[in-house]
């Protein structure tokens, strides 16, 4: 009789147990808003709809990719950009550079183009793939906001393959003097695959075919769709930069974009990563601080062979014999989408 009485509380309680964790459970299924059911809310008003997120987020939505040469002031444009009141775009990913490399591997060889072709992985649907998930990552990994942004330096490598899966982004590759942003790189032990951190000839002749390879896909999308920025002209002349800069996003003039580290921190302000190597940096205000500490650092014999070494530099209107160049100096007056003419002009300010 007793063993009969216990086994029934015991009945009764695992019953009571069970229905309390079925209704637990229950409640789990209405997790607290992400900021992708936040930017539906702001954007589309589809907050209610069950719809996958990319499905309303248009392959046309007019992103903006910020890139360059690691070192090169990427992240300070970024938090300028955060601070204006229209845009966010938050921390590097770092993953949506390594799809983009893979991406581009994937349909390199002939051989393995014929064996997607006949699963049916055809290009099309490789890149809508990349897209759903750039998408879904850049939307996904911070606060909602009208215009989404991506900092990640190398994205811009694949430029024209963003340029072609986002018919309606906008790009902003960060140029700086290669000397300061290899010098900055090899003195902070900032590593990057590839590159020898013992030797700044190495980097340099690696820093300039980066570059070279950034501004030529810049170049060729046009100045509608990329701008180049200049970092020594942004801590220079910050206000006539950013003023140009918005006016080529189509954003309208916000006078924070000139005072970001007074948003560092607030909502709907700038987020940074406790772990990026230039979060020190970027919360101080604009500075000219880092503009010349690179000058005496760089080997006399690769001094020597700057011209040769390093390309880039003349072309995008740096003096390699200069040590270091007038950086408050005007460049040449010539569209940076125009390569003959800016070489031709580059040759008669710094004639040999
Ligand atoms: P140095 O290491 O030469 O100082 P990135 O973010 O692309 O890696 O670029 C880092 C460079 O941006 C650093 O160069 C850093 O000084 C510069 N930078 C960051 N915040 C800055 C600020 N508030 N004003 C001026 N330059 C800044």
């Amino acid at each position: 009789m007793r063993t009969n009485k216990s086994s029934l509380l015991l009945g009764c309680v695992l019953l009571c147990s069970a229905s309390l964790l079925y209704l637990g459970m229950n409640g789990t299924e209405c997790p607290p808003k992400s900021h992708r059911y936040r930017w539906m809310e702001l954007n589309l008003g589809l907050a209610n709809q069950s719809l996958s997120l990319t499905d309303n987020f248009p392959e046309d939505a007019p992103l903006i990719f910020i890139g360059g040469f690691p070192r090169s002031g990427t992240t300070l444009m970024r938090v300028m950009l955060d601070a204006h009141s229209a845009v966010r775009c938050g921390e590097e990913t770092r993953v949506i550079p390594r799809l983009l490399a893979m991406r581009a591997t994937w349909s390199r060889s002939v051989k393995e183009r014929i064996r997607l072709d006949e699963a049916g992985v055809t290009d099309q649907v490789l890149d809508s793939a990349v897209r759903a998930f750039l998408l879904e990552v850049i939307i996904g990994h911070g606060e909602p906001a009208p215009r989404l942004c991506n900092k990640d330096p190398f994205a811009l490598k694949s430029l024209s393959y963003l340029a072609r899966i986002f018919p309606k982004a906008k790009f902003v590759l960060m140029l700086r003097d290669g000397r300061a942003a290899v010098h900055s790189m090899i003195s902070r032990k900032v590593t990057i695959s590839g590159f020898d951190l013992n030797s700044y000839r190495d980097c340099l002749t690696k820093w300039s075919s980066a570059v070279e390879t950034m501004f030529s896909q810049c170049q060729a999308a046009g100045m509608k769709r990329c701008m180049p920025v200049h970092y020594e002209k942004l801590v220079l002349h910050p206000e006539e930069e950013m003023r140009k800069l918005l006016h080529f996003l189509d954003l309208q003039w916000d006078t924070s974009v000139l005072h970001h580290e007074d948003l560092i921190g607030k909502a709907g302000g700038v987020s940074l990563s406790k772990v990026e190597r230039s979060t020190d940096q970027v919360m101080k205000p604009v500075n000219t601080e880092a503009l010349s500490k690179w000058v005496g650092n760089i080997p006399p014999d690769v001094m020597n062979d700057m011209a040769e070494i390093a390309p880039m530099l003349a072309r995008l209107g740096y003096n390699p014999h200069a040590n270091p160049p007038d950086y408050t100096r005007p460049e040449p007056k010539v569209s940076p989408f125009n390569y003959s003419q800016s070489v031709k002009a580059t040759e008669t300010q710094h004639p040999s």
